[in-house]
């Protein structure tokens, strides 16, 4: 075997967005793609010899390949030994929770999360560092550096690793180990809840759906549910992983995990469903008739979290990113512990955990997790929700009943404009920077702005500081809307467009999402223009 460095150039477009670089998959099969930016990682991290990665992804289209080309690279930059799940795969909050276990210096993850996969869909890589955490911004910095100068990358002359069995095995002087995927993440699991009092809920005849929409869960999701905690056969649906997951988004919302959402409002719904994405760190709950935002999950979770076993002290503090709505604000002000408000993307929350600033996070991006990982984690979410609804005895509705009678509900939600002319979308977002100084004080659909800004963080932990995170506008009577480009798209801008509004009054606790809203859409509109910026009638995705 020999170690060949190869010539290169930089190629443009290399820039990480929200969450790691995300192209379309023929992009990161085009030549040296894929070569060129693992380089520049190593390159970034100060080269891999003598260290120990963890690498694994969803399963999607070109991750077999994937896997063997950064196999190949890490060997050739002597790496010390690369952990992989067996075929590649391992969730993303899987790969968290291995680094950490293994005190791994980082991982490679491959996936583009909720985006569809496929030769004409979508891939992706992130590089996680040895918290288990997604890149700072500093290292990505240092990364995107290094795309722009790579002259050469290192790569090992050999043949492809055989994956499909648990074994240690060698190329050059790194050892390869091919682990489990699902065993250590659901050890995990155990440590953290009442696998005793979840399972006598199935056993008293819970019915439970959990949609995995042919990604990555599903191995995890049947492990845990169907043989650990005795939920019946059948409770995981769409369990294989599939390389284009059957031709769906595998995104769990509303929108496109409509077939759960349909079996959850028909006359044989079952007690309890939920899904989770492409990669397993999102999630959607939904009850039976009762769909759970993101949000309102956040804060139910933070006023209960202590039924579960790794959370009965308490939770130290909580976190949630700008667009994410004000409901876990209020019940971390009911319970007198810290809340902090991040830039969008899971990675502004590692500092706050590492520090044990708080020990609980989310966003409205469908996202909630705990200082277990580094990630959020989509299962996480779910045997939260069981453990919850085990110890008290409640279902969904009644559960999300009593926490807006105690804490008033923030009606909630985000209308996004997708594939929008980028030029179109900053003109958009200029216009409304340009606006800001002069909107306090006007009205708008009745509703008066109080305050108006562009988000801006600086890490209370690290000092760092982030800008231009999104345009919120306040109104007079806990109204909020922010406007904001998306970091994940691969396809011109999408536009999200995040509204909410705080109702107290108990009478009004029960109205569809959209009619609560009203006002607050229609200053959206009167403000930024979207019509006419965009040419869009509509949005294109409510959720
Ligand atoms: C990824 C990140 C999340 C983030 C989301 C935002 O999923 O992991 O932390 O909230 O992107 O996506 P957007 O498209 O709104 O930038
Ligand atoms: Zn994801």
């Amino acid at each position: 075997m020999k170690i060949q460095h190869i010539t290169t150039q930089p190629i443009d477009g290399q820039k990480a967005g929200t969450s790691g670089l995300r192209r379309k998959t023929r992009d990161f099969m085009a030549p040296q793609f894929l070569e060129n930016y693992v380089q520049s990682i190593i390159n970034a991290i100060g080269g891999a010899a003598g260290k120990r990665f963890v690498l694994g992804g969803d399963g999607r289209f070109f991750n077999a390949e994937a896997i063997q080309i950064i196999l190949r690279m890490l060997a050739a930059n002597d790496a010390a030994q690369v952990i992989t799940g067996r075929n590649g795969i391992l969730s993303t909050p899987a790969a968290s929770h291995l680094i950490r276990q293994t005190q791994a210096d980082g991982g490679f993850i491959l996936s583009a999360s909720h985006n569809p996969g496929g030769l004409d869909e979508d891939f992706g890589l992130k590089f996680n560092m040895s918290n288990g955490g997604p890149a700072t911004e500093t290292l990505t910095d240092a990364i995107l550096a290094q795309t722009k100068s790579i002259t050469s990358y290192a790569m090992m002359d050999s043949p492809d690793i055989d994956l499909t069995a648990q074994a240690d095995t060698a190329l050059g002087n790194t050892q390869i180990r091919i682990v489990d995927s699902v065993s250590d993440y659901a050890a995990l699991m155990e440590t953290l809840f009442d696998f005793d009092t979840i399972a006598g809920l199935f056993q008293s005849g819970f019915r439970m759906r959990f949609d995995a929409m042919h990604a990555v869960t599903g191995p995890y999701a049947k492990a845990v549910l169907e043989t650990r905690l005795g939920a019946p056969e059948g409770t995981v649906v769409n369990g294989t992983p599939l390389p284009d997951f059957g031709g769906g988004h595998p995104d769990p919302n509303p929108i496109w995990a409509h077939e759960l959402m349909g079996v959850m409002t028909g006359p044989d719904a079952p007690d309890f469903g939920a899904a989770s994405d492409g990669d397993g760190d999102r999630n959607m709950i939904v009850g039976r008739g009762a769909y759970v935002t993101p949000s309102d999950s956040l804060a139910l979770i933070a006023a209960h979290a202590h039924l579960a076993p790794g959370y009965r002290e308490g939770l130290s503090g909580v976190a949630r990113s700008m667009p994410t709505s004000a409901a876990v604000d209020r019940v971390a002000a009911a319970k007198q512990i810290a809340c902090f408000e991040t830039p969008t993307g899971w990675k502004f929350f590692g500092a706050l955990l590492d520090a044990g600033k708080v020990s609980l996070c989310g966003e409205e991006s469908a996202g909630t997790g705990s200082g277990h990982v580094r990630e959020k984690d989509g299962l996480w979410a779910v045997l939260m929700w069981l453990n919850i609804i085990a110890a008290t005895g409640k279902s969904v509705a009644e559960l999300m009943a009593d926490h807006w009678a105690t804490y008033g509900r923030n009606y909630y939600s985000r209308h996004d404009y997708e594939a929008v002319d980028s030029g179109k979308a900053n003109d958009l977002m200029n216009g409304l920077r340009d606006q800001l100084a002069g909107l306090p004080g006007q009205s708008f659909a009745g509703l008066t702005v109080q305050m108006a800004d562009e988000f801006a963080y600086t890490c209370p932990v690290e000092n760092s500081h982030t800008t231009a995170q999104g345009i919120r506008i306040g109104f007079a009577g806990d109204a909020r809307v922010v406007f904001r480009l998306s970091g994940t798209g691969t396809q011109g801008a999408t536009l999200r467009v995040y509204l909410e509004l705080l109702e107290t009054d108990s009478a009004k606790l029960d109205m569809p999402a959209e009619t609560a809203l009203a006002a607050v859409i229609a200053a959206a509109e009167q403000i930024a223009e979207i019509k006419a910026h965009t040419g869009r009638d509509a949005p294109d995705v409510k959720t």
